[in-house]
């Protein structure tokens, strides 16, 4: 009965009608999350970037191409729900403008203006109410640990998710996944080379033994 957030996937920033910046991101570990959450009974909205996925059973997909709809789409439900999974994979930087037609090649060299993007994780991070579990995830290829402990702070999560894409059966595309789960209060859980539904089945574990239903509902 718990209302549960997922985001899923890459976002696609347009550059012109026929070009995107985007990332490898195929959305299977946000997808495994939300699945498993509905199998559990939970009520779930996942809110994904453009994948080949087929929305998980009993899940209300919203789907969205750039990081401004999943922001827009992310903050209008964010209140409602009792666990938030941000595992999409945003663009940081999306081209600064969106020409209304293709661009022409030219002699020499292109150079392009981006802009950031807006931090989705961090403005729920910032609003959250007291009662909610967020969780986020961390691609890093370097200082791993360091790195995702930063990110948790700064966004205010309660847990964060560390993948490194350069391992083997980890990251993306991949089906499987291997991942460190560090939590606010300092602890740190190295799971073994798993599914990622697997691996969703374990964080939902994790996190509901830490947060209670009748402590997050
Ligand atoms: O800062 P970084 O991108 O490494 O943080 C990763 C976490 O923040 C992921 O949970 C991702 O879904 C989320 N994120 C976001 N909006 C952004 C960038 C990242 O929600 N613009």
């Amino acid at each position: 009965g718990a209302s549960v957030l997922v985001t899923a996937g890459p976002t696609c920033e347009p550059l012109d009608p026929v070009r995107v910046f985007t990332n490898r991101s195929t959305g299977t570990m946000g997808y495994a999350i939300a699945e498993a959450a509905a199998a559990r009974g939970a009520d779930v909205v996942l809110v994904s970037g453009p994948t080949t996925l087929d929305a998980p059973d009993g899940v209300d997909v919203v789907q969205v191409e750039t990081a401004e709809e999943m922001n827009e789409a992310v903050q209008a439900r964010r209140d409602d729900a009792d666990l938030v999974f941000m595992a999409a994979a945003v663009a940081d930087y999306a081209p600064a403008e969106t020409s209304p037609t293709k661009h022409k090649k030219e002699e020499g060299d292109l150079v392009l203006h981006l802009r950031r993007t807006p931090d989705i994780l961090k403005t729920v991070g910032a609003n959250r109410r007291p009662d909610q579990v967020l969780v986020g995830f961390a691609l890093e290829t370097n200082d791993g640990p360091e790195n995702a402990r930063r990110k948790l702070e700064e966004k205010n999560l309660d847990w964060i998710v560390l993948n490194n894409p350069t391992e083997e059966g980890a990251g993306f595309g991949a089906s499987t996944n291997r991942v460190t789960l560090l939590s606010r209060e300092g602890t740190s859980e190295e799971l073994p080379l798993m599914s990622k539904s697997d691996v969703a089945e374990a964080l939902l574990d994790r996190v509901l033994h830490a947060h209670p239903p009748e402590s997050s509902a």
